[in-house]
């Protein structure tokens, strides 16, 4: 086991705590069964070390805190407005920036603007929302990510997440480029474990594009951490700041959209971002149908203030480096007793490979639901399936897609939790591993039409 002296302790001090339930066995039983098995339908109180997401769970810091003091909660036209506007031309490049309520606004947006009905949108997997948006559009999402990032245990490519260029042209010569408004390029990918993409391939990929009148629209949400992965695996990016390999990053690109909940450390919020002027205007008359005037879209002045303060936090190497690192020590802490992963570890999360860890419970008793729910039962701790419950169903066949990749998301909130919270996490994990034959499946007892992972309910099968 790697001692913990090879990591460097928290980067931050405490100066305000929230206290933290410890249900007991026989409380995290009942409040199990009572949420469906579902981890999305638990309490926040029922959870001792709470992993779900590291969406929207960031601890903000003292400047942040200060900002939000400083919010001009005017209808238009907002000081904070301009400061993050101003944060995000400079940090990310693009011309233009609107604010929306968080990530999925920026989608919906997007997909409405450019998405014509038969049109193909290529992206480096799916994630849930950004998908649904695509397709509530008349799109057809296409996956050309490498094949190694379906692999859980391929850990010989530090750059899973890149986009396979032979699938993108294969994509264009099928369907032709006109029908591809745009390529949707996640930095990181969230649902293949949070695996990086090289510089190396953003610009061959937007070159690509480029050539064939597509554009590049980045998934920004994890950005700093993809950064991050250029600057510690990349050669030739060794030497320059993390604030400059975001901007490169973004340089070759054509816009973005945002989650803020993520890399901007804080609660609430996004954007969505592009050079073109016309879909810039577009964008304006659409935001002030669904989320607000384009000087706010959705967001309160303070929290506004807080993202352009949490940015320029993010790109802070120190703050950095420490946010990756606490994802590999959790990792190695579950390697050494042979707990199965996605590998190499991701920037956000440690992903276990759910039909490993459970070989005796196949993909359609719901191998990862089952997992998160034995693992908060075990130990109080929150997870999150992303498996075939997140997948969802085809929207024209109605099949459930079953994806390769049948993992529980281990997600470490930016900012919130200790070395020791970690040790606890990998202990209880490596344990329940131990007695994972005692654990069996699960059933459907109500499954949403859409995105029914949030609020399906599950029953234990004998
Ligand atoms: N894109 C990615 C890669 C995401 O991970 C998320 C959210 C979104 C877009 C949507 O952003 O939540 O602000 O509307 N991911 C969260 C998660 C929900 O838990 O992974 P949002």
């Amino acid at each position: 086991m790697k001692t913990k002296s090879k990591f460097m302790p928290e980067p931050f001090k405490i100066k305000s705590v929230e206290t933290m339930s410890i249900p007991t066995a026989a409380q995290r039983a009942e409040a199990i069964k009572k949420a469906g098995y579902n981890t999305f339908l638990l309490r926040s109180e029922d959870c001792y070390i709470d992993l779900l997401t590291d969406s929207g769970t960031n601890a903000m810091s003292d400047r942040q805190w200060a900002g939000m003091m400083l919010g001009d909660e005017a209808y238009a036209g907002s000081r904070n407005f301009y400061h993050l506007e101003s944060t995000v031309q400079e940090l990310f490049g693009f011309k233009y920036v609107i604010p929306t309520h968080q990530g999925r606004g920026a989608e919906n947006i997007l997909s409405t603007l450019t998405i014509k009905d038969g049109d193909y949108i290529p992206g480096n997997m799916y994630f849930t929302t950004t998908r649904f948006h695509q397709e509530r559009n008349g799109a057809t999402f296409r996956d050309i990510v490498v094949d190694e990032a379906h692999q859980p245990d391929r850990d010989d490519i530090p750059f899973k997440g890149n986009i396979d260029l032979k699938k993108f042209q294969a994509l264009i010569d099928e369907v032709g480029a006109d029908k591809i408004p745009y390529v949707c390029l996640a930095v990181t990918v969230n649902l293949a474990g949070g695996q990086p993409v090289s510089m190396q391939n953003i610009k061959e990929t937007c070159e690509l594009a480029h050539k064939n009148g597509i554009k590049v629209m980045f998934d920004a949400t994890r950005c700093v951490e993809n950064a991050y992965f250029i600057k510690t695996l990349e050669k030739g990016h060794e030497n320059k700041t993390i604030k400059e390999i975001v901007k490169e990053m973004f340089s070759y690109g054509d816009g973005c959209t945002m989650s803020g909940k993520k890399d901007c450390l804080t609660n609430i919020g996004g954007f969505l971002c592009m050079n073109d002027e016309e879909l810039y205007t577009n964008a304006c008359g659409m935001v002030v149908q669904f989320e607000g005037m384009p000087s706010y879209g959705g967001m309160a002045g303070r929290d506004m203030e807080a993202m352009a303060i949490g940015l320029q936090e993010s790109v802070n190497f120190d703050y950095i480096s420490h946010r990756v690192n606490q994802i590999k020590y959790l990792g190695e802490l579950l390697e050494s007793e042979n707990v199965p992963m996605v590998k190499p570890f991701g920037g956000h999360a440690i992903f276990l490979d759910a039909r490993a860890f459970l070989p005796h419970v196949p993909q359609e008793n719901l191998t990862a639901q089952t997992l998160a729910a034995a693992i908060y039962e075990d130990s109080g701790v929150r997870t999150m399936e992303r498996g075939i419950v997140s997948a969802g169903r085809d929207v024209v066949t109605g099949e459930n897609h079953k994806p390769k990749l049948e993992t529980v998301r281990l997600t470490i909130p930016r900012r919130v939790y200790t070395y020791a919270h970690l040790d606890y996490v990998a202990e209880s994990i490596v344990n329940l591993y131990k007695n994972k034959e005692s654990i069996k499946g699960l059933k459907w007892v109500y499954e949403a039409k859409v995105l029914r992972f949030f609020t399906g309910r599950f029953e234990k099968i004998n």
